[in-house]
């Protein structure tokens, strides 16, 4: 089984780039199950109902979420509904939405886990304790568990993958919106990687435009965010998964958009 997942889709350069670029994936990757980070899909901060929408017409199949999970009050409400959209699991548990499903994907049962790092985000709970519980619950039920791991610091990231390994099929990193070069299959068959990196403009500062970006760094004032555009670039990971839920192999990918 191909499982294709997408990092941090940025504003609306990101979503074009990806409903762009997702058939040359499809081509290139046979995936069965893309997975797709949304968190910063609507202009730049949060999703809303409609760029979720846009998401999946592209051809997600889930989608993430992250620290900016909740940035938009139209979210709120549809988070608790039906559409296969998950905010980090170790929230707290009365805040909207939930922080796994399980998606059928090549006739088997996938379960997809989103955890957020504690090292300067807001995590409610432990990532590794959450993703023991997570882990016992899911596991009779799913044949593979992916992990969305949205985390700041590459140490937590690298710990979490090492403590999942052989345990779940991967452990992708996002958030930072910056790829990192470790993708690989860690001895007991985890796919990991640090950061997926971005889906966005890089003109910008991970997705920003960077006058508004430079200018609050040097003096230190608040400035109204703008989304960066043009050199759109799709990132992410595709991993294959073999019969017995563990990784055969990762391959990290950038695909350049016209955008
Ligand atoms: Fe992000
Ligand atoms: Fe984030």
């Amino acid at each position: 089984m191909k499982v294709v997942f997408i990092g941090d889709v940025v504003a609306s350069p990101g979503r074009q780039g990806f409903a762009e670029v997702m058939p040359e994936l499809r081509e290139r990757f046979e995936p069965d199950l893309v997975i797709v980070n949304g968190e910063n899909s609507a202009g730049g901060v949060g999703i809303t109902p409609n760029t979720a929408a846009e998401l999946f017409a592209a051809g997600a199949d889930v989608i993430t979420l992250g620290n900016h999970a909740y940035r938009r009050s139209e979210v709120l409400d549809y988070l608790d509904g039906e559409a296969p959209v998950i905010r980090p699991s170790n929230f707290r548990r009365s805040n909207p939405g939930r922080g796994s499903i399980l998606v059928e994907a090549a006739g088997r049962t996938v379960a997809v886990i989103n955890l957020i790092g504690r090292i300067g985000l807001d995590a409610a709970r432990s990532p590794f304790d959450e993703a023991d519980l997570l882990i016992d619950e899911l596991s009779d039920r799913a044949d593979a568990i992916v992990v969305d791991f949205h985390a700041e610091v590459t140490s937590e990231k690298v710990a979490l993958g090492w403590y999942l390994d052989g345990r779940v099929a991967a452990v992708l990193g996002t958030h930072t919106h910056v790829p990192t070069a470790d993708g690989r299959v860690l001895p007991g068959g985890t796919a990991f990687i640090s950061d997926v990196g971005m889906t966005g403009s890089r003109n910008g500062v991970l997705g920003v435009d960077r006058e508004v970006i430079i200018e609050r760094m040097r003096t230190g004032m608040p400035a109204r965010f703008t989304d960066a555009t043009g050199d759109v670039w799709v990132m992410g990971a595709a991993i294959e998964i073999g019969e017995n839920g563990l990784a055969v192999g990762i391959e990290p990918f950038q695909v350049q958009a016209s955008g």
